[in-house]
């Protein structure tokens, strides 16, 4: 478990809040009924970030939500408490042998009235860290919608670099997004 205190309050970049500590750890299976309900609010948020919708999501049910939580070490996700879970990001490698030294990284999401407070950062940070303890593990990979323009930020922020762009990749509602494929060569990080 990891515990960063010291964060930046919402007010402003220098603003600091004195409150509980926000934790960051890796989901158990206890957590399912905590992550299926975040899950649910980030495909209702933000429905061009991401290409599961409710209908057809993995974590539409508890029973599937605790599935994928037993996945570890090869498929894990990471939740921010504060105290609640209020963020969350997962990862998983690659299960093909000859494309096994890739991890990928998906479902990155912070609830609204937790924005702009650093946990996103720490998420990734936190999860770049589980991925260079795996086992030859060297690069991570993610895809970012153009309706996420925070998280694209994000994630150059921490030296993920735009590879490849899929024009028209989701469609929702009329609307059509791109999406942006980047990659970051772990040994290029911190
Ligand atoms: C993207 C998201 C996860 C960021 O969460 P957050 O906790 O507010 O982000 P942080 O406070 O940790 O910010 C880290 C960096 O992200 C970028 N960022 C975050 N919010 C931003 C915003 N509104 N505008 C511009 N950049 C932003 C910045 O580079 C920021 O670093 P800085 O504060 O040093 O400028 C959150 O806005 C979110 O859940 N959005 C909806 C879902 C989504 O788009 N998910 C991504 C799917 S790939």
């Amino acid at each position: 478990m990891v515990e960063l205190d010291g964060r930046q309050d919402a007010q402003g970049p220098g603003a600091k809040v004195m409150d509980a500590p926000i934790t960051i750890r890796q989901l158990e299976v206890d957590d399912a009924e905590a992550y299926a309900k975040l899950r649910r609010e980030m495909l209702l948020d933000s429905p061009l970030a991401f290409a599961s919708s409710p209908s057809d999501d993995l974590f539409a049910s508890l029973e599937t939500t605790r599935e994928q939580l037993r996945r570890a070490p090869e498929s894990v996700i990471f939740g921010a408490f504060d105290p609640d879970l209020a963020g969350a990001v997962g990862l998983y490698r690659d299960r093909h042998v000859k494309s096994s030294h890739k991890a990928h990284l998906w479902g990155m999401f912070v609830a609204p009235d937790h924005r702009r407070r650093g946990m996103a950062a720490d998420l990734l940070n936190v999860t770049l860290q589980y991925a260079r303890d795996l086992t030859d593990v060297t690069w991570v990979q993610l895809s970012v919608s153009s309706a996420a323009p925070a998280a694209r930020k994000l994630y150059e922020r921490s030296g993920f670099r735009l590879w490849g762009t899929e024009p028209e990749a989701l469609r929702h509602d009329g609307q059509a997004v791109v999406e942006y494929h980047m990659a970051l060569r772990l040994s290029d990080s911190a």
